[in-house]
């Protein structure tokens, strides 16, 4: 397929099999969020008029477990295929299913790098009556094909405000003199002293759920504050960032905001329509934009 013919377009289809016309390592990164299996049909008891509230997402609706992670892991072995050697991608997942998502990266051929955490600064209340904690943590898990080819550093207080309690060398000596006589974790602080550079990066990215006037009507839309920072990090302008799974088109609009391109798939017509209000919308306001005209096909 000629690669200007993917270039900035959502496919309304299907990914799997549609990702099969993509070329062999044509795109430079991937960031997806796909649909979570454990949403199901859980009633949402002691909220007023508790009846008629259910938070099953139409799109997480698989027969099983088996068939969700084995859907996945096809999407991810076609991720592989055309991605380049050295793409990143990342990967939204929920707690309870990370490991099982690690392993599927690993058996499409990924590497898996770590696992981010998003704490979610303003999460949804837990409801008394169910006795569970709130939810304000979601996992990103970060993968390559091979190694990583690009790693734009960031200052860490761009991803969150922990940087004044950061680990010192000074707090590396210390331990160092701890563990003098065992060579290996010596030798490890020795390097970790080394490499430590202000602001250094971790696996922790803080940040509000969408709200506001960038929140459409998508239930589970990703703020643009939380993928353009991986994003920035993991391509250049001009790349290519694949998402397989587009949703309300937050990966979409990161690329198109930080000078890169993408292709993607969302099989929802009335999804299409957000994430084409929200291309019509970037392009009033950028008159000046050169890129490929986003669209839906
Ligand atoms: C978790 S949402 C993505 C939300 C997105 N990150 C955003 O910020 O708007 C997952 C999306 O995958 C879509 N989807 C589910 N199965 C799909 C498939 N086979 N191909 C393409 N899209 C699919 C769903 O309709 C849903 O919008």
């Amino acid at each position: 397929m000629d690669p200007q013919r993917i270039m900035n377009v959502v496919f309304n289809q299907s990914c799997h099999p549609r990702m099969q016309e993509l070329p062999d390592a044509s795109v430079d990164m991937i960031f997806t969020d796909p649909p979570y299996y454990q949403y199901r049909a859980q009633n949402v008891k002691g909220l007023k008029n508790h009846k008629d509230v259910v938070t099953e997402f139409e799109f997480d609706g698989f027969r099983s477990e088996e068939a969700y992670l084995s859907f996945l892991e096809d999407v991810l072995k076609e991720a592989y295929r055309v991605s380049k050697p050295g793409a990143s991608g990342y990967l939204f997942c929920a707690d309870d299913f990370v490991s099982y998502l690690n392993r599927i990266i690993e058996s499409a051929g990924f590497k898996v790098r770590k696992v981010i955490h998003w704490h979610k600064t303003n999460p949804f209340p837990a409801i008394s009556s169910r006795k569970m904690f709130a939810n304000s943590m979601e996992l990103i898990i970060h993968f390559t094909k091979g190694s990583p080819a690009v790693w734009n550093h960031k200052p860490v207080n761009e991803m969150h405000n922990y940087r004044n309690t950061a680990i010192t060398k000074t707090d590396i000596e210390e331990l160092i003199g701890k563990y003098q006589r065992e060579d290996k974790i010596e030798q490890l602080l020795v390097m970790m002293k080394e490499a430590l550079r202000d602001g250094e990066l971790d696996n922790l990215i803080e940040n509000p759920i969408c709200m506001g006037k960038e929140r459409t009507k998508h239930k589970t839309q990703k703020p643009l504050k939380v993928c353009v920072p991986f994003i920035e990090i993991s391509s250049n302008p001009g790349d290519v960032i694949l998402d397989p799974f587009m949703g309300a088109g937050s990966t979409a609009m990161a690329a198109l905001k930080t000078g890169r391109n993408f292709v993607g798939y969302e099989i929802d017509p009335g999804y299409c329509r957000l994430i084409q209000q929200r291309f019509d919308d970037f392009l009033a306001g950028n008159p000046g934009f050169k890129g490929k005209k986003p669209a839906i096909v």
